[in-house]
């Protein structure tokens, strides 16, 4: 499995990720970026037809704040840093 969560401290509000991956991000208030399937908790597995459109996000983020794990990040988008 995959899980996705943003690291909101460092994201710019560039809006990129939501472009690659309509389903999965979405935008706060403040235009910050967060994974809509578990109120970026990181605990609910991406849906496998989803995987590509996460790791096009993952990829497309100018500063790294799309974290990517194969184990639940339990809402800390730092765990494995
Ligand atoms: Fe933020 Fe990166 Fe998305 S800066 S809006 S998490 S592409």
């Amino acid at each position: 499995p995959l899980y996705t969560i943003v690291d909101k401290e460092t994201c710019i509000a560039c809006g990129a990720c939501g472009a690659s991956a309509p389903d999965i991000f979405d935008y706060d208030d403040e235009g910050l970026s967060f994974c809509q399937l578990d109120k970026n908790q990181g605990i609910e597995a991406v849906p496998d037809n989803m995987e590509d459109d996460v790791l096009d996000a993952y990829e497309g983020c100018p500063t790294d704040s799309i974290k990517l794990s194969k184990t639940s990040f339990n809402g800390n988008p730092l765990k494995d840093e």
